[in-house]
């Protein structure tokens, strides 16, 4: 009889029941590694529901300020990936407390938690960049323009004195996920473009960058496996071609959709992204995305006509 679990490389994802965790945990899953999940399920739990029929798939109820606990569930875990997070600037700015203690605290509740040998990776962002004139590489230096920023900014840092870890700074994500968000722009506009048949569109030329929530999920195994040549680095994860305008992507969808497009300056986005972003350097490392803005359109067009969404910006 074989046992779960026993043989494969244990993987902790703290914040793994939300948008990306419930696309994050059957990819890993798929590549064989086992995978608990701890999140404190604000966001609900629902996303998990699949998983459960997997023998090496473990779900535990708990904060990320729950050093003890997480001190006991990472022992012998290769790799923690850490998601959890009050994500965004609007949510950000409604809890504010809730997103320092989440975002900062729980990232020195989990660092105490982890022996030495175990593999960080922290999800980062590219919102840290805030408005950069030119190409943002690596180097350029972080501006934060939001609570969001600021806090993602000082856990990166964080995690990164530590020895044994990795930051990914991700592009915009998009694209469906059993925990669906629609406060992401660009399935935001296919949301309101489908559903109002009209698209209000501000700031249309400013360049925004992203990355389809698959690829997001692709890039932790795919980091595990380069360990020896990524540890230590913060990385740019998108694809250049995916450094778009909203005006870009509007266009882009009236191409596959018949909606009214219309611009009109009538909002701003706080954290002020209009960004140009090079992912040459996790390219050196062999990884590149395989899903871009056309395939992504089509899977959010054909999704989101099925499903019956309760409360479409729930994160805010
Ligand atoms: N979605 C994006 O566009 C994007 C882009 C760049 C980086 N990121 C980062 O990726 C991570 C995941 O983002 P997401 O889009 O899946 O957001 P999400 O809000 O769907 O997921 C966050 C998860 O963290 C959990 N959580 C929140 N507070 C917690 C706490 N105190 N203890 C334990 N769990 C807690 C929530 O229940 C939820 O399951 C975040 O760290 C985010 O900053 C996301």
């Amino acid at each position: 009889m074989i046992t779960p679990g026993v043989g494969k490389p244990k993987v902790v994802v703290v914040g793994g029941a939300g948008y990306v965790g419930s696309v994050l945990v059957p990819h890993l899953l798929s590549q064989n590694f086992a995978v608990t999940v701890v999140d404190n399920l604000r966001q609900g739990g629902e996303g998990m529901l699949p998983n459960f029929i997997h023998p090496d798939f473990h779900f535990v109820e708990a904060d990320i300020l729950e050093s003890r606990k997480l001190k006991e569930l990472s022992k012998g875990a290769e790799m923690v990936v850490n998601l959890a997070a009050i994500v965004g600037y609007p949510a950000c700015k409604k809890w504010p407390e809730e997103a320092r203690r989440t975002n900062v605290d729980g990232i020195h509740s989990l660092l105490g938690a982890l022996e030495d040998s175990t593999r960080l990776v922290y999800f980062s962002t590219g919102s840290n960049y805030g408005e950069v004139p030119g190409i943002c590489d690596e180097e350029t230096p972080l501006n934060p323009l939001s609570l969001y920023g600021e806090t993602k900014t000082q856990a990166e840092h964080l995690c990164m004195e530590r020895q044994n870890s990795v930051a990914l700074r991700f592009a915009t994500a998009f694209g469906l996920s059993p925990r669906l968000r629609l406060d992401l722009m660009i399935n935001d506009f296919t949301y309101q473009a489908l559903v109002n048949r009209y698209l209000l569109v501000y700031e249309r030329h400013f360049r925004r960058t992203f990355i389809h929530v698959h690829d997001m999920a692709r890039v932790v195994s795919h980091i595990y496996h380069v360990w020896d040549r990524a540890v230590g680095m913060r990385l740019n994860v998108g694809h250049e071609s995916l450094n778009l305008t909203k005006e870009d992507i509007a266009r882009e969808l009236q191409k596959k959709l018949d909606f009214h497009l219309y611009f009109a300056d009538v909002g701003k986005d706080e954290d002020r992204r209009n960004y140009e972003v090079s992912y040459a350097r996790i390219r050196g490392l062999g990884y590149s995305t395989v899903v871009d803005l056309d395939r992504g359109l089509g899977e959010l067009l054909a999704g989101l006509r099925l499903v019956r969404i309760r409360n479409p910006y729930s994160n805010v």
